[in-house]
């Protein structure tokens, strides 16, 4: 047996990669380079289907597969002739990364490919995580140089989660002795609105940081300079769904996996992502 990682140089991913390998499961991680120390990785690209086959050449004992669907372009159509490689390869479990709101069988880009793998007639399960702790140190800029974090979200509060905390459900869907075979959502343990973040972050930086409201138009011009025009419009609503309650909702829902970390845990011990020096 062994774990392909896709994503494996990313956030989830590379802790997925550090779990799996401090429980001596063998894995294969795929990324476009093909590096990835310090595991084992192969060249893989979601737009470029003659890289499909590098994992299997590289290891034919790969019969798990964790997913990190492609950001740009259509995703269907790049994962669609991947899961049929893999599944004539031997690959027999599928665990795929989609996000809280994006529905099975939607018309979103995550909700096509969750609705496609759930009809493969395979073993899978889909991870739908809410708004990732680690983004106020990925996307740090606008509290480092501005002392502000802009949203569209109000007052509406979203149970932050872990990398972590993904990567471990993952990590059990990925080796547990049977399969679910459904979708979960993936939160953390603390609901938190970003007028509350802002006030931690005030606490944890000594300067004032304020959370400034900003237009669903302002907010999908800034995304449309870094990501594809669908994707965009997809995060956007998303996005403006949170001040009515949405992700709150999800807070014991029966199919929700709580995480352990908590957002002030991160704050407090990543305080220079936001320092000014
Ligand atoms: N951030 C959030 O709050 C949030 C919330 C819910 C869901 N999500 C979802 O979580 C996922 C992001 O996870 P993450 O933060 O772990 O990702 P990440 O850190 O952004 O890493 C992306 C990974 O994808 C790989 N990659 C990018 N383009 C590729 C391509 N064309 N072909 C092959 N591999 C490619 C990258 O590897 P190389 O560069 O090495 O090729 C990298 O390992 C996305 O699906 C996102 O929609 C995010």
């Amino acid at each position: 047996m062994t774990i392909l990682v896709t994503g494996g140089t990313g956030n989830i991913g590379g802790a997925l990669a550090r779990l799996l390998q401090a429980a001596n499961y063998p894995l294969i991680i795929s990324s476009r380079k093909g590096v990835a120390e310090p595991f084992k990785a192969v060249k893989f690209d979601w737009s470029d289907p003659s890289t499909f086959e590098n994992p299997f050449n590289a290891d034919p004992n790969i019969d798990r597969v964790f997913v990190i669907a492609p950001i740009s372009g259509d995703a269907l159509e790049q994962t669609k002739p991947f899961f049929k490689v893999a599944i004539e390869k031997g690959v027999k479990r599928f665990v795929l990364i989609t996000a809280t709101q994006a529905e099975k069988g939607d018309n979103s880009q995550y909700g096509k490919v969750h609705e496609h793998l759930a009809n493969l007639g395979v073993e899978y399960t889909v991870l739908r995580p809410t708004w990732f702790i680690e983004n106020f140190g990925q996307f740090s800029h606008t509290i480092r140089e501005n002392d502000e974090i802009l949203s569209v979200t109000g007052k509406g509060r979203i149970p932050f989660v872990s990398v972590q905390d993904i990567a471990k459900a993952a990590f059990d869907a990925l080796t547990a002795e049977k399969s679910a075979n459904t979708d979960y959502f993936v939160i953390g343990p603390e609901l938190w609105s970003y007028d509350d973040v802002a006030a931690a972050l005030t606490e944890v930086t000594g300067r004032k940081i304020v959370h400034r409201l900003i237009s669903l138009e302002e907010q999908l011009a800034s995304f449309k300079l870094w990501m594809d025009e669908e994707y965009a419009i997809e995060l956007n609503t998303y996005e403006g769904r949170i001040a009515s309650g949405i992700e709150e909702k999800n807070v014991g829902h029966p199919k929700a996996i709580t995480g352990k970390h908590k957002l002030r845990d991160y704050l407090e011990a990543n305080k220079q992502l936001w320092s000014k020096a």
